[in-house]
């Protein structure tokens, strides 16, 4: 008999936040559902690659990090030949990062967000006031990706709704028999932080509440979900009237002392 295991995919960017080594004991907390999986903070997916739905709409309010999902979707091989081209030194790196990312077709585009993701300093996407990429290089000696897991994320892609935009963007058209996973930016001890600016706009306590808000809706449509965000005053007084699954802490990249002694919390209303 020969192997019927199906290889799974994997995220192939490193993001800050990514729930890779988490994935599997949050989605354990996850109900079963018979609708799509919606996941609206996208990031590097590690969540929707482990669940496996069978439909999905997945939003993220990056749209060079969702047109680079797209361009994976729609043609890998064309991405994985540009990624081919690429040279990792720091001119080179330098040089890449100044290439206006509109400029380029998507494949290419696509390629070029792998490529300084890969090189630059701890994986951090950091962007100034106009948009531009200025992430220091990182000089990381190792292989942008893996064309075996960029064939299978394209192909798990391939029935899955991709939208660029705000969360709210990405909850509608929500049915009962829906699931949701919300895993935003962390609330922070200490209000700003500048690693947390994964975009040219912050999500700050006032976005936190237009989520716990967004929930209760949810919630009082029968539509079951589950978000992650760090267990402190703030985020359990936001969703006071659900329940808490404390998850076990793990070491993040570049938090100051003060965030790391933080926990994490799965909510969920059901
Ligand atoms: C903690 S990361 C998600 C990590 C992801 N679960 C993973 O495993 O890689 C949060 C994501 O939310 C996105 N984001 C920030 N503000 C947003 C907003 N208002 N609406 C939708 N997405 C937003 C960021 O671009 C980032 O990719």
């Amino acid at each position: 008999m020969g192997d019927t295991t199906v290889a799974s995919a994997s995220a192939f960017i490193k993001w800050v936040g990514g729930k890779q080594a988490l994935a599997s004991s949050l989605s354990a907390h996850f109900p079963k559902f018979s609708g799509r999986y919606f996941e609206p903070f996208l990031g590097g997916a590690s969540v929707f690659f482990e669940l496996n739905p069978k439909r999905a709409v997945l939003t993220d309010s990056n749209s060079w990090l969702i047109d680079t999902y797209i361009a994976i979707r729609n043609d890998w091989a064309k991405v994985a030949t540009h990624l081919d081209s690429f040279e990792n030194t720091k001119d080179n790196y330098l040089a890449v990062r100044k290439i206006n990312p509109e400029s380029l077709d998507l494949a290419r585009r696509a390629a070029q967000f792998v490529f300084l993701n890969k090189t630059c300093f701890r994986g951090l996407f950091r962007v100034n006031q106009k948009g531009e990429f200025n992430v220091p290089y990182g000089a990381y000696d190792r292989r942008y990706y893996n064309p075996q897991n960029l064939a299978l994320v394209s192909d798990r892609l391939q029935t899955a709704e991709i939208r660029t935009g705000d969360f709210e963007d990405g909850i509608a058209g929500l049915e009962e028999e829906d699931f949701i996973y919300f895993d935003p930016p962390y609330y922070k001890l200490g209000g700003y932080s500048d690693f947390n600016r994964y975009t040219s706009t912050q999500f700050r306590a006032k976005d936190h509440v237009r989520l716990a808000a967004v929930c209760n809706e949810l919630s009082s449509r029968g539509i079951l979900w589950a978000v992650s965000n760090s267990d402190t005053t703030f985020v359990r007084e936001l969703f006071s009237s659900f329940r808490f699954i404390p998850i076990s802490a793990r070491r993040e990249i570049n938090l100051k002392s003060q965030d790391r002694a933080v926990g994490e919390l799965l909510i969920v209303n059901f």
